[in-house]
């Protein structure tokens, strides 16, 4: 309407590339069903996305109403996308274990070095011994990577801490990096991470724990939105996963599972059963486990860079969850200081055309509105569309196919973050 400003007018994008509008994930073969537009141009008033289309139409309209354009940046003819979303991450966490790296390049399994006392314990050690401005410091300094590759949202689950005191620690180190970093967090409590050191063969009496002092707390301190449960072989069975999330839901937290990721244990068709929000992993997930994430709209959101880097043979059956069951697939990094030490979201769509066989419009969907909706978000962010939040992401590359393309480096030319030029 005449008289209204626009705050930043992205200009002379060479093509812009984005699901198509609405707020729900994308299924299967509606994965690769992008729109694209050439000589592109997208307006931003107060963090929100106002206008977008060819440039010419945009300036037409914005002439047209009288419109005053505060500030106008060139994206001088390169790619841009809606800001990258990582719905899967450890971010907030202790030390690191590279003393584990020969270990496991000699062929340890991970769940071994895990029942050793090392693995996910080892970073629980560090985890509890760091202060706040510690972890502080260094999950920032993850976050400020994960924005310089064009991330704009990401999720940080707890499961380092496992015990109250420590998971709130953690949970509330997430939530001040959301308060002071330009990148949103969606904050997930995981105290069924793992099973503590005090709790060793003491399993169900730790879900107890769990579930009457960890859940209430955090719910009560507002310190998370989901909540997540390793059901593994020898960590968490489905019937005490199935507990955990049942209680959490209660304080409306939603379900994820890190499921079936090393035995097919039944995590999807918990994940289905319960209708869960996401299913993780699911290297194994048997044919069941798949008709069962369908059945309740599950988000499978896979994580190529965990098998890539724990030299698994097996890869996520992404071509079936797209082609036959039309799931909507999403992908992250699981950023964690163990099986996936990278912040790189582009490396994992690298691994995703290599191992998943996905393709790159497939990909991009993964890691924009599918990862947005297995956060809960794809109302607010994931596709470049009216309404939105203007958290856009400038690439210097000529088309999608050329990220996976040209891989081990990073793309990202700029971000704009809730309409604000966060990197240039
Ligand atoms: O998603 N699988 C369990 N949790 C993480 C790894 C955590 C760790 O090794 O520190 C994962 O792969
Ligand atoms: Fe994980």
């Amino acid at each position: 309407s005449r008289g209204e400003r626009v705050d930043l007018l992205l200009t002379d994008i060479g093509r812009l590339v984005t699901p198509p509008p609405g707020g729900n994930p994308r299924y299967g073969t509606e994965m690769s069903a992008v729109h694209e537009i050439e000589h592109a141009a997208i307006a931003i008033r107060e963090g929100i996305i106002v206008l977008f289309g060819p440039e010419s139409e945009v300036r037409q309209q914005l002439n047209g109403e009288g419109v005053e354009i505060a500030e106008s940046v060139s994206a001088e003819g390169r790619l841009v996308v809606p800001g990258f979303v990582d719905p899967h991450t450890h971010l907030v966490h202790g030390g690191s274990r590279e003393h584990e790296l020969s270990l496991k390049r000699s062929g340890v399994p991970y769940l071994d070095i895990l029942a050793q006392g090392g693995g996910i314990l080892s970073t629980v050690r560090a985890t509890r011994a760091a202060s706040e401005q510690e972890l502080l410091a260094k999950a920032r300094k993850s976050l400020d990577i994960m924005l310089l590759n064009g991330v704009t949202t990401v999720e940080a689950k707890s499961g380092y801490g496992l015990s109250l005191e420590y998971e709130l620690k953690q949970l509330r180190v997430a939530k001040q990096l959301d308060a002071e970093h330009p990148v949103d967090l969606v904050t997930t409590f995981m105290g069924a991470h793992a099973v503590p050191p005090e709790y060793k063969g003491r399993t169900d009496e730790y879900v107890e724990l769990i579930v009457s002092s960890m859940l209430p707390e955090v719910s009560r301190q507002g310190l998370a939105e989901c909540c997540d449960v390793f059901c593994e072989e020898g960590v968490f069975s489905v019937p005490q996963s199935r507990r955990i999330l049942q209680e959490a839901a209660r304080y409306g937290l939603r379900a994820k599972i890190h499921a079936d990721e090393i035995v097919p244990l039944g995590g999807a068709e918990l994940a289905g059963e319960i209708g869960a929000i996401s299913a993780e992993h699911l290297l194994a997930a048997s044919d069941q486990g798949l008709c069962s994430l369908a059945a309740s709209g599950v988000i499978p959101v896979l994580l190529p860079g965990t098998s890539f880097n724990l030299g698994l043979k097996q890869h996520a059956r992404a071509r079936e969850m797209i082609d036959i069951h039309q799931l909507p697939v999403a992908l992250s990094t699981d950023y964690n200081p163990g099986s996936c030490p990278t912040e790189s979201l582009q490396l994992i769509m690298m691994l995703a055309s290599l191992n998943l066989r996905m393709t790159p419009e497939e990909i991009l969907t993964a890691c924009t509105i599918n990862a947005a909706a297995a956060i809960g978000r794809a109302d607010a962010i994931g596709s470049i569309e009216a309404r939105k939040r203007a958290d856009v992401t400038i690439l210097d590359a000529p088309n999608l196919a050329y990220l996976p393309y040209h891989f081990g480096i990073n793309h990202t030319f700029g971000v704009i973050k809730s309409g604000s030029i966060v990197v240039w």
